[in-house]
């Protein structure tokens, strides 16, 4: 039986979901056509990963490996680096994301993502990867509010395009530092807000404080989207009715079932061999853009979040890593989900954070 919704009984909850993410979202002065987002992933929400998102669709907009900010003024579009995109892809449902913490370097890269036709550019201050933080960059800047600050000023007197800034709560666990930092960026000029509630050292160890995240909705005018541990609908349903946030920003759900979106906004129904049809595709696409070699290292990231559909994804994962090239890769993927895949209703996504 499909659950209803108590505050609408003719609707199914699955109902409501659907209409609140696909109720366009203004940010800025452009409007976005849904409020589902795939968040911004290293390494993994490459221009390969993204073809097979795009293929499904139903997300508002996709946010872009991030991009070392010095880098993007003179990347070419099509290289190796993060700061890559394919001829035909739709720039307008995009948002680049940099990393950096030079307020005028950041500026013209921004100037640089505005010229190519980006939805808008993403300010990462939310890494909290050590050698990152190392040189000021990330999370390092929620320690730095006026730089902090200076850099949205600096791309805000740059660019017309909207600005978004993704944060986590800080370097300690106090809801006020992250009500503080989302009042500065609005303040400074930023159009949107991605939360994501963990504390600064913490690898996605304890479970984010999604209160936190109505503390910010509250404090700021500008949409603010939640983010952390959106697993299943029902995950994304909650951080909704309890946070109140403009939309929601999928990370490993997304690599573990790029349909999602499409799923959670429309009557898409995966058929069951969906999993092994996208990875297929995914290999095809990853060897187009980074050759055979760097291709198949980058599946093997990807292959950690993939294989947490299924309940003996620890094996699948350890076969796929020990073979050398992407065509043992298809082979062992044919092998195993060929038949019955014994998947899980729910990612695993504790196996690999
Ligand atoms: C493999 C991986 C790479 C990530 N890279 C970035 C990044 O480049 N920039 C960023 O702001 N966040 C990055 N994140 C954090 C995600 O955007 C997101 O905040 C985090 O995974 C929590 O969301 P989730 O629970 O939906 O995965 C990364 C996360 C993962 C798993």
């Amino acid at each position: 039986m499909p659950r209803r919704d108590a505050t609408n009984p003719t609707m199914t909850t699955n109902q409501t979901l659907q209409r609140f993410l696909t109720t366009p979202l203004t940010i800025r002065d452009r409007e976005v056509r849904g409020r589902l987002f795939m968040a911004p992933m290293a390494k993994l929400g490459n221009t390969a990963f993204r073809q097979i998102v795009t293929a499904f669709g139903g997300y508002g907009l996709l946010f872009s490996e991030m991009c070392w900010a010095a880098s993007v003024p003179c990347g070419n579009g099509h290289d190796q680096g993060g700061f890559t995109w394919r001829p035909e892809e739709d720039l307008s449902a995009l948002v680049c994301q940099i990393f950096g913490n030079h307020p005028e370097t950041m500026a013209w890269a921004a100037q640089r993502i505005a010229r190519e036709g980006f939805f808008g550019v993403d300010l990462n201050f939310g890494c909290a990867v050590a050698r990152i933080c190392k040189k000021g960059y990330g999370a390092a800047l929620l320690k730095e509010p006026g730089q902090a600050a200076a850099i949205i000023k600096a791309i805000r007197n740059a660019v017309s395009m909207p600005v978004f800034v993704k944060f986590r709560t800080g370097w300690d666990d106090d809801p006020e530092i992250a009500v503080d930092s989302a009042r500065r960026f609005e303040d400074a000029g930023a159009d949107a807000l991605t939360f994501h509630p963990r504390v600064a050292p913490d690898r996605r160890t304890r479970p984010p404080r999604w209160e936190y995240i109505a503390r910010v909705k509250e404090a700021v005018r500008i949409p603010v989207i939640g983010n952390g541990d959106v697993f299943d609908r029902h995950d994304c349903e909650k951080m909704i009715a309890q946070t109140g946030c403009d939309g929601v920003a999928l990370g490993r759900l997304a690599l573990a079932r790029p349909w999602v979106f499409a799923e959670w906004t429309s009557d898409f129904q995966p058929s069951e061999d969906i999993y092994l049809k996208s990875a297929l595709a995914l290999t095809e696409h990853l060897e187009a853009c980074y050759g055979p070699h760097t291709g198949k290292r980058r599946f093997h990231r990807y292959a950690a979040y993939f294989t947490a559909n299924f309940r003996y994804g620890h094996f699948l994962y350890g076969r796929l890593c020990r073979v050398s090239d992407l065509a043992g890769v298809r082979a062992v993927l044919r092998e195993h989900l060929t038949e019955d895949p014994d998947v899980l209703p729910r990612p695993n996504m504790h196996r690999f954070r």
